[in-house]
């Protein structure tokens, strides 16, 4: 079992576990069209980020299946949420995880996505003891698919028109690393 007992410090990025004072910083997030454009789930109203904020600050252990380590990534010294990393814990059994990430617009292009997907990785195939991490995307979002790439997952399938999603069919991309990947990136 892992528990997150205090936040992870990168270079310029904070992860820590959600509060509820990040209401505002989460719903600027989550209400942006561009966010949501691939997500599941469409624009939020403050009612329902809060809601799911209630949700989201006791999502700091993984140890089931469907176990969800969801972090809030703060620029150091800004005071300000701009987005969040997590991992899923898909199988213990089978030490598999899944990795997603969300950014504001006004965060984005800076590597900060990177820079927390990284830690969240290291965090996977250290103290988590994950063996395999997958990431999943809608097929038409570049910049997830890049990021992915760019952090050495390898692509292992495109499921067509998989999914319906928002009222068309999608395609969704699926993309993996192993921990001895990550180490040798890592060494
Ligand atoms: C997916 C998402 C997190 C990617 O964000 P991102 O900022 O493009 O990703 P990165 O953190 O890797 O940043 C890379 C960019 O920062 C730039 N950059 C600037 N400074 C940098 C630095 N110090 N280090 C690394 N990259 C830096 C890179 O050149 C690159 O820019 P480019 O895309 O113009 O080439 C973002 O698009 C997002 O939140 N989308 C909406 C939610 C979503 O779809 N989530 C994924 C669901 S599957």
């Amino acid at each position: 079992m892992f528990t997150l007992d205090a936040p992870v410090v990168t270079d310029r990025l904070l992860l820590r576990a959600f509060r509820p004072g990040d209401l505002d910083d989460l719903h600027a997030v989550q209400s942006h069209p561009d966010v949501v454009r691939y997500l599941y789930h469409g624009v939020r109203t403050r009612e329902e980020v809060r809601a799911k904020l209630g949700e989201r600050t006791g999502m700091t252990r993984l140890a089931d299946d469907h176990d969800t380590l969801l972090l809030a990534i703060e620029p150091a010294g800004s005071g300000r949420v701009v987005g969040d990393v997590m991992l899923h814990l898909a199988s213990a059994a089978h030490r598999q995880g899944e990795i997603g990430y969300v950014l504001h617009p006004d965060a984005q292009g800076r590597g900060y996505a990177r820079e927390a997907a990284a830690a969240v990785l290291d965090l996977a195939f250290g103290p988590v003891g994950l063996h395999r991490v997958f990431g999943r995307a809608d097929g038409r979002n570049s910049r997830s698919i890049a990021l992915l790439r760019r952090l050495g997952l390898r692509q292992e399938a495109r499921l067509v028109e998989n999914e319906f999603v928002k009222g068309e069919w999608t395609d969704e991309v699926v993309l993996a690393i192993l921990a001895r990947e990550w180490t040798a990136r890592r060494s």
